[in-house]
């Protein structure tokens, strides 16, 4: 049985059905703002036109390479795209140093084409000429397919001088600098741009792509009258685009603090982005983690957790050294556990604290704390998908997802499932479809769509 005082502790993460109502609202209203030219610069979601306008017939071939960059790794990947759906991969991983992260943005470029020379050479195609899809998963203004301007760094990220300028011709210019390939960067897109066009590959009621990974963000496919920014030439042929929301930014101009907890605020306070995408900090895989060591830190302090153990002072200082300590994969881990043996929690509480033997109780509690964080997640990223199925034209709409969170979490699916039914509009037919690949499949859909439109 969870002590009374457990539940009290975890209450703040725990939506009622108001707060999820009043969420919702206000979430839907910020859409309706970054799409309008008027309200553009005071929104928070700021919905930018990724100029993609068709989705893939399934139909399309030939082979594009890929260049994945925002997530916790870098990944260049080779698309051989088949027809009939179909699609092989070949892709390789590559660290990005922590210091790249926030060094000069010329070095982080310069990295990434030395990457992409090597993965060309061991694939021996230094002398074939290849189309490009650049997945950049941070928020960019586009001013077409192939040219975005970097509005600022998210998730860690701070490389200087790349603000504001154009990540397709930073990426051109190091790739010509080395002067080894014969490579053309022909889209820059999103991940969740990616997600939604692998998505759409297999399935042709896909509209809406969503990624809860490192980052949390979403984007959905808007009738071209809704969309302001988009320039006029491409709403003659076109009806509809994809937008990508940026709804990690939502709550910036204050629409969460009645939700947000201490503890929210902490993981702010903390970042390297104060102030900044809050919703994301409530909802990503970066923070997810973060937070249940801050309330972990409380419990101990209320003597909530671990009351047999004289250690809870040390246990603390394990803590409170390093915000890194808790990850988030651990809740993914915790709640896939089985009951009572508990041998993941116990072994992810004897590596962090190297207690050996946590009691049923205490595991419990610790799998409290987790579902409690992970379920808030889960709720939100579900009002905001609510709110872009709603917006869309079509009866049936699948919804795309992606990252780490949503794949690895036990029941992430599921709670996101529970809020979904309480804020889809009845006349609505929908499904969730994991996607696959879709940074690399994608990237090269998008880069086979655009040579196909041209
Ligand atoms: C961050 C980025 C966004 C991306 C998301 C998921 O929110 O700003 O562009 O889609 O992370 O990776």
């Amino acid at each position: 049985m969870l002590d009374a005082e457990v539940r009290e502790l975890m209450q703040p993460f725990v939506l009622s059905d108001y707060q999820v109502q009043e969420v919702y609202s206000r979430f839907c209203l910020e859409v309706a703002r970054g799409l309008k030219r008027s309200t553009h610069p005071q929104a928070n979601v700021k919905c930018f036109p990724t100029y993609v306008q068709d989705l893939p017939t399934g139909d399309e071939m030939g082979k594009y390479l890929a260049l994945d960059l925002g997530g916790t790794n870098f990944r260049v990947l080779l698309v051989s795209l088949k027809g009939h759906h179909d699609a092989t991969v070949d892709s390789q991983i590559y660290a990005v140093p922590k210091d790249l992260m926030v060094g000069p943005g010329v070095e982080l470029f310069d990295h990434i084409a030395g990457c992409l020379a090597k993965f060309v050479e061991k694939h021996d195609m230094k002398t074939a000429y290849l189309p490009l899809g650049f997945t950049f998963s941070f928020p960019c203004v586009q001013l077409g397919l192939k040219e975005g301007l970097l509005v600022r760094w998210t998730k860690g990220f701070d490389c200087a001088g790349v603000e504001g300028e154009d990540v397709g011709r930073l990426l051109h210019e190091a790739i010509q600098r080395r002067g080894d390939a014969d490579i053309a960067v022909v889209a820059i897109l999103n991940d969740t741009t990616g997600t939604l066009m692998s998505c759409a590959h297999r399935n042709a009621d896909c509209r809406v792509g969503v990624i809860v990974g490192t980052g949390c963000n979403a984007c959905y496919v808007e009738d071209v009258e809704n969309v302001d920014l988009l320039r006029a030439d491409f709403k003659k042929t076109k009806r509809s685009v994809i937008v990508n929301a940026e709804w990690g930014a939502f709550g910036e101009g204050g629409q969460l603090d009645f939700v947000r907890t201490e503890y929210d605020r902490e993981v702010d306070e903390k970042s390297i982005n104060r102030a900044e995408q809050l919703f994301e900090k409530m909802t990503a895989g970066m923070y997810l983690g973060n937070l249940v060591r801050l309330v972990l830190l409380r419990a101990l302090e209320r003597k909530l957790i671990f009351k047999q153990s004289s250690r809870r002072p040390e246990f603390a200082g394990v803590l409170q050294r390093n915000e890194d300590v808790f990850e988030t994969r651990y809740i993914s881990e915790i709640e896939d556990d089985t009951f009572p043996e508990f041998a993941s929690t116990r072994k992810i509480v004897r590596n962090l604290f190297g207690l050996e033997k946590a009691s049923v109780e205490d595991c419990q509690t610790l799998r409290y704390i987790c579902e409690c964080v992970a379920k808030r997640a889960a709720t939100l990223v579900a009002i905001g998908v609510s709110g872009l199925v709603n917006r869309t034209s079509n009866r049936r709409v699948i919804v795309g997802m992606d990252g780490s969170v949503y794949r690895y979490h036990p029941k992430f699916d599921a709670y996101m499932r529970q809020t979904l039914q309480k804020l889809v509009k009845a006349d609505k037919e929908w499904d969730i479809m994991l996607s696959e690949d879709g940074s690399g499949r994608g990237a090269a859909l998008v880069a086979a769509v655009a040579s196909k439109s041209k």
